[in-house]
């Protein structure tokens, strides 16, 4: 039996997931046990050069001619965005398609409705390349580790911010330079800021938790900090003090609630984490039977997506032809509370501006000892003798974070500080 194959958006990966199909059909075949074709291919305009070459009629600028082509049976969404691609999904998968997404902004917030679409409809929904690109981790998660009981996911899941820190860090790049890079690189998304915020690695958080813990998980969720606010000296100090410094998306269970969080953070220099550069992701998965395990690779850019996206495809239409139906998606809702990020115990770096004269270390120590907040270790930077300024940098033991916020603000509002320059989290591993 011919597989037909329905293409919807013909951009960076849909140009890389087209020349596959295009040209890698015979061996495709063989591993499907069938042949797959093709057939049609969404663009806005179907005048535009390609980096592929589509037989005649392939190429069509109505969605509509996707959908009731009873020919097609597959149709791989790669438009990318929330809307029409969630509304398209929906239409796709009521007409009796099977669909493959690498869309992580559509899975994170339509995920429940459109699983339960796929349930009733009894077609498969898969969503390999939307966490990670071509990392194995939604299979993984949904089949090979359901036997443990998932204690943490902690990851570096955004190829354009892991790209810009490690840059800064190791050759003192600035921001926007480092960003300008990752955009020719063709890491960032269209618009760079869903990066830079924290807020694709927060979608991608929330469709991991979901799969992890069983429940249902939005992206309103998950706290979000970006990087923003990093500047030279916080690497420059913190690769002193034996850290990193790395947006982690973090999903810990403790106590019965999910503690979901992404914002960049201090990650000891032995901790393999703190050596993923560059655009590559990394997934440490930490489970009751397996302990932890780490998915490692190019989480970003169209061959590394074009690979998950194509393994999803292959296993489908390998279920075609040997007529299985697809495994009902989970149904989950809310099964575990969400705690508050007032709630979080962490360890904390602070970079303070202060006057560089007697007395100011006592009182921030007061003001961080009057809320309960143990001081780990201080160091006097980059003292400036005509401004009779320096950089203080104050590392605590574990505190909350309500009384961190707290101090932040006391501390701000002393004479002699001249700014709280930046607050980071320190990740400790416990030893198992
Ligand atoms: N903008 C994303 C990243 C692309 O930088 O990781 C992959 O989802």
């Amino acid at each position: 039996m011919e597989i037909n194959i329905g293409l919807l958006g013909a951009g960076v990966v849909g140009s890389a997931v087209a020349s596959v199909l295009l040209e890698g059909k015979e061996d495709l075949g063989r591993k499907i046990g069938g042949a797959v074709r093709l057939k049609k291919i969404l663009v806005r305009e179907s005048e535009r050069q390609r980096s592929f070459q589509a037989p005649p009629g392939v190429l069509v600028t109505d969605f509509r001619e996707v959908l009731n082509d009873p020919d097609i049976q597959i149709v791989v969404e790669l438009m990318g965005g929330e809307e029409p691609a969630a509304r398209y999904i929906e239409r796709l998968l009521v007409a009796g398609k099977h669909v493959v997404t690498a869309n992580k902004e559509v899975i994170a917030k339509h995920g429940p409705e459109l699983s339960a679409r796929a349930r009733s409809t009894e077609r498969q929904l898969s969503f390999e390349a939307s966490v990670g690109a071509g990392i194995p981790i939604i299979s993984p998660l949904s089949r090979d580790l359901l036997a443990n009981d998932i204690r943490s996911i902690r990851a570096i899941v955004n190829g354009t911010t892991n790209y810009i820190v490690t840059r800064m860090a190791m050759d003192h790049m600035a921001f926007d330079d480092a960003l300008l890079e990752a955009q020719h690189l063709g890491f960032a998304e269209a618009d760079p800021t869903n990066d830079i915020a924290g807020t694709d690695a927060a979608y991608k958080l929330a469709i991991l938790a979901s799969l992890a813990f069983h429940t249902k998980v939005v992206p309103e969720d998950v706290f979000r900090e970006g990087i923003s606010s990093l500047e030279a000296q916080d690497f420059r100090y913190s690769q002193e003090l034996g850290f990193a410094i790395k947006l982690l998306a973090i999903a810990h269970k403790e106590n019965g609630s999910l503690q979901l969080r992404v914002h960049p953070a201090l990650v000891p220099q032995d901790h393999i984490l703190a050596s993923i550069d560059g655009a590559f992701n990394a997934i440490e998965v930490e489970g009751d039977l397996m302990g932890r395990v780490l998915f490692h690779g190019m989480g970003a850019g169209s061959e590394s997506t074009a690979s998950a996206v194509i393994g999803d495809v292959i296993e489908i239409a390998r279920r075609l032809n040997l007529d299985i139906k697809p495994l009902p998606m989970e149904e989950n809702s809310r099964s575990i509370a969400i705690a508050p990020m007032s709630e979080l115990v962490s360890r904390y770096y602070f970079r303070l501006n202060v006057a560089d004269r007697a007395g100011v270390l006592a009182s921030i120590a007061k003001v961080l000892g009057d809320r309960g907040i143990s001081i780990a270790s201080v160091i006097q930077k980059d003292a400036d003798l005509p401004t009779q300024t320096a950089d203080l940098v104050v590392t605590t033991h574990p505190s909350r974070e309500d009384a961190v916020q707290e101090s932040i603000r006391c501390m701000g509002e002393l004479d002699v500080v001249r700014k709280v320059s930046n607050m980071v989290r320190i990740e400790d591993w416990p030893s198992r």
